[in-house]
């Protein structure tokens, strides 16, 4: 089968063409024009989508060799509502001119199976951590559509700590991955920063602490080293992050860890996972922040589960839990 996948949820305009579980084609298209304003903004966005959509189809298609698919998906939510609604609206046109099966996509199941995408997909049950710009929350999937909540932060975001530390490092926007190139040369032990405990849910994770200690420690020493500032706010959000996994990998009795989401490509966070001992699924660096194959990926995993199509009526939704109808 065939799928033709749009995802326009964010800043990044992108389409794919998948045939079963293999990726023929891949356009994304980065909005590099929010960097000027330090984060992303609605309006631009979905302008910004409404013009570089069509193209980036079109792209994909072509890449891959075809003139249409047998069937679309396309991200319904969560996101800016305007920004999904352009892709959104395009891939259910599609669908309806083309007499094919439509499916609308959750982007954080998208992120959630990211990993299921590549040749050694983790089979189910396994945990999921996935970690965004707008969400930082660990799952673990049952089986396709059915996910609990083990751990969520309370505040921040991973990928919005890292921006805003960026920017107190004086980086630009999206900092996360200018934040992980300067921490390769500083020093992690030059700021001891805190690991909360929330106390609604102790093993829930807080990030705005962390993100306020490093600010204030700058403000303290403003000739601490950006490289050492960023060196040590990795180091902790990396073992914070990952004590958890392996606190709720143990007391599930699941070996099996994969993670998505953008700030999935940090390579701290990377290498404390591979150093658990957990079996862990790491999608490749491309296929962790926004993407369109993942989301034809879950699509693909709907449609061979025997999950009915979307109907057309399917609106776009700025919040919507994953795993719900
Ligand atoms: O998944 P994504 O592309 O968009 C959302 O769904 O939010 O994630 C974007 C976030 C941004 O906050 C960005 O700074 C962060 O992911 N990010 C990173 C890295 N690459 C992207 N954070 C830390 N390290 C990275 N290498
Ligand atoms: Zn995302």
């Amino acid at each position: 089968m065939t799928i033709l996948a749009i995802e326009s949820s964010c800043d990044e305009t992108a389409a794919a063409v998948l045939v079963g579980a293999e990726v023929r084609s891949e356009v994304v298209h980065s909005q590099a024009i929010h960097a000027r304003f330090g984060g992303v903004v609605p309006e631009i966005a979905s302008r910004a989508h409404a013009e570089q959509l069509v193209p980036t189809v079109r792209a994909a298609l072509a890449k891959a060799g075809v003139d249409r698919a047998e069937l679309v998906a396309a991200t319904a939510g969560p996101g800016l509502v305007g920004a999904v609604l352009v892709g959104l609206s395009f891939g259910k046109s599609l669908a309806l001119g083309w007499g094919v099966p439509f499916y609308a996509i959750n982007h954080l199941e998208g992120h959630l199976l990211s990993a299921s995408l590549e040749p050694t997909a983790p089979a189910f049950p396994f945990l999921s951590l996935v970690i965004s710009g707008g969400h930082t929350t660990l799952y673990l999937a049952h089986h396709v559509g059915k996910y609990e909540i083990l751990a969520e932060t309370e505040d921040d975001a991973v990928g919005e700590a890292y921006d805003k530390v960026a920017r107190v490092c004086g980086l630009g926007y999206p900092g996360g991955p200018q934040v992980d190139v300067l921490a390769q040369r500083g020093n992690p032990a030059v700021l001891k920063l805190p690991m909360p405990r929330p106390s609604s849910a102790p093993t829930n994770w807080s990030f705005s602490g962390i993100k306020s200690a490093v600010r204030q420690a700058v403000e303290r020493d403003p000739h601490l080293a950006p490289a050492d500032i960023a060196a040590s706010f990795q180091a902790t959000v990396a073992r914070y992050l990952v004590d958890r996994v392996t606190h709720f990998a143990a007391i599930n009795g699941v070996s099996r860890v994969a993670v998505g989401g953008g700030a999935a490509a940090n390579s701290a966070i990377r290498a404390r996972l591979q150093q658990t001992g957990l079996e862990v699924f790491l999608p490749p660096k491309s296929r962790c922040t926004d993407n369109a194959a993942m989301i034809g990926n879950v699509a693909r995993l709907h449609h061979e589960c025997g999950f009915a199509p979307s109907a057309l009526t399917t609106s776009a939704r700025p919040r919507w839990p994953v795993g719900q109808a």
